[in-house]
């Protein structure tokens, strides 16, 4: 079996749900913490073992490539400075020399379309696909699972989480059948079912491993919901030649092409680091609990 080493990351999108913050400003690049959201996703994908980082591009993305570019001036400065700590950290973030690839996806036709621009770096193996608006927080990496998972069944695999069972209209939905090592098989895709007709209430939540065989099918795919080429059909029509495999992640997902999504996923990583979490823990008792800022001073007057 080919190991996966290659991941795709759709990041051609127009975020519409973020304007104005991304009319200049690719989404991508909107940080969490102090790491734009697309960092996290690619140390994702990095501990996974991923080896070849390929970005499906688009107008104003360029400060993406730039992202993930050595910089001479800035490592040299704060290397004169003795700013290490700093220096280590942006080097320890940063994919070596030929590991990433950038192509355009010219016009955004839809997520199915952002994918199938990838064929020809992706090649003829099995790979990782990635939405970067989706960012994880667990103890493993989703997508290391993922592949722990794919090196015992092969085929296709998509990661699911549940959803409120009233909101299954909003998200992909998966059918549930026998178990397979640490996954299931899956016996059911459905966009965007009403309750009623949802076989469950798990949700396609943005970490796909595929095989290269979806490539001939996007390349042929009719538009779809939103007028747009949409994944969902490609891999309804790849499932009817070959397996797929579901992984139930149990961590925290954040939808950053959100605003709601991206404050959560900031309090939550704010929350995790050590330098940060009692103030930031303070503030929300603070605002949750009603208490004003400088009672205790004037108390204590
Ligand atoms: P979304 O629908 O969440 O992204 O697509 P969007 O279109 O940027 O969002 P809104 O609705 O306008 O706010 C999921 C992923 O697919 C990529 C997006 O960049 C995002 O990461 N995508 C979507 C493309 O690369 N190309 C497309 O044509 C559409």
């Amino acid at each position: 079996m080919m190991k996966v080493r290659k991941a795709v990351f759709p990041v051609a999108g127009l975020g519409t749900r973020f304007l104005p913050a991304t009319k200049a400003i690719p989404k991508e690049m909107l940080t969490v913490v102090d790491k734009p959201v697309i960092q996290y996703v690619v140390d994702e994908a990095r501990e996974a073992g991923i080896e070849h980082f390929i970005f499906v591009t688009g107008r104003n993305k360029a400060v993406i490539e730039d992202h993930f570019d050595i910089h001479f001036e800035l490592y040299d400065t704060l290397a004169e400075r003795g700013k290490d700590t700093v220096l280590d950290r942006l080097q320890r973030l940063q994919p070596g020399p030929g590991q990433t690839s950038f192509t355009r996806q010219q016009v955004p036709l839809g997520l199915g379309h952002a994918v199938w621009c990838a064929r020809d770096l992706v090649g003829d193996e099995p790979f990782a696909l990635l939405l970067p608006d989706m960012i994880m927080q667990s103890e493993k990496s989703c997508l290391k699972a993922m592949v722990e998972l794919y090196a015992h069944t092969g085929n296709n695999i998509v990661a699911v989480q549940e959803c409120d069972p009233a909101e299954t209209h909003k998200y992909g939905i998966v059918g549930k059948g026998a178990d397979a090592h640490s996954g299931f098989e899956i016996t059911a895709m459905v966009e965007k079912p009403k309750p009623a007709d949802a076989p469950t209430n798990l949700y396609i939540n943005g970490r796909y491993i595929l095989q290269p065989e979806i490539f001939s099918i996007l390349e042929n795919q009719e538009k779809g919901a939103g007028n747009e080429i949409q994944l969902t059909d490609g891999m309804l029509r790849l499932r009817e030649k070959q397996p797929f495999y579901g992984y139930h992640y149990r961590g925290r997902t954040f939808d950053c092409g959100s605003p709601e999504g991206f404050i959560e996923a900031n309090v939550a990583f704010a929350l995790q680091r050590e330098d940060m979490r009692e103030r930031i823990g303070r503030l929300i008792d603070e605002i949750s609990g009603d208490i004003h800022p400088g009672s205790e001073i004037r108390a204590a007057e």
